[in-house]
């Protein structure tokens, strides 16, 4: 037996929290201005190690935010500095990350439609590993220290590059949210049909 169409709204209301709706939904208004754009690009060069800067960022993931950490199913029995560094998945996940993001800084050009079906699709991958949007608060203030803690200068890393950094997150956050819901849908879909 099949749930009527006001049952499925309801369930698909309930799924979806609110709230973090609000602070990633891909909105006109969360566009950066072009000096906001130069400021990450500007910023991002100043990131000289790739590697390490992404681990840093995984490290402070799983030491800071113990309670997502399980999200990352090869964490749960990472404890400190140098477990977390030595361990190979978290390299690849620190790796992939560090990859999309210089991409993603590279590539963004305000001028240009900006393609970002392989950040929605990278969400729908992420629904499927447990991922879900409140999650990526935690990564944006992982990200936010790190910079901040790697530039190392008030001047350069100012209260206007913050702001601009939380931007150009919140667009990349909104993509994966978009990719995330998809594939939520797509599986509240599924489980519709098949109690049918
Ligand atoms: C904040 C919460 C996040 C969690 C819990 C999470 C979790 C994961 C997990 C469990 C994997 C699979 C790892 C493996 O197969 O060994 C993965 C892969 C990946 N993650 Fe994340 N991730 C998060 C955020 C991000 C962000 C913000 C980005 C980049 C914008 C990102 C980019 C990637 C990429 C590129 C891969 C590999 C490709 C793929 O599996 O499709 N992740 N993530």
């Amino acid at each position: 037996m099949g749930c009527t169409q006001s049952e499925f709204v309801s369930l698909l209301t309930n799924t979806l929290n609110s709230t973090h709706i609000n602070r990633y939904k891909n909105t006109e208004q969360a566009e950066l201005t072009v000096n906001q754009l130069d400021s990450v690009k500007s910023t991002w060069k100043l990131i000289k190690n790739h590697k390490d800067f992404g681990l840093m960022i995984m490290e402070r993931m799983f030491l800071k935010n113990s309670e997502i950490k399980h999200k990352w199913i090869f964490a749960k029995d990472l404890n400190t500095e140098e477990e977390i560094r030595k361990n190979l998945q978290t390299i690849y996940h620190a790796a992939k990350i560090m990859e999309m993001f210089n991409k993603l800084v590279n590539l963004y050009d305000l001028h240009k439609p900006n393609d970002f079906k392989e950040i929605t699709h990278l969400g729908k991958n992420h629904f499927d590993y447990g991922v879900r949007p409140s999650d990526f608060e935690h990564f944006e203030e992982c990200l936010i220290y790190c910079l901040e803690k790697e530039i190392n200068d008030d001047k350069l890393f100012d209260i206007k590059t913050k702001t601009s950094w939380k931007k150009f997150f919140i667009k990349i956050a909104s993509k994966l949210t978009e990719g995330i819901y998809l594939a939520e849908i797509d599986e509240l879909n599924t489980i519709n049909k098949c109690i049918k």
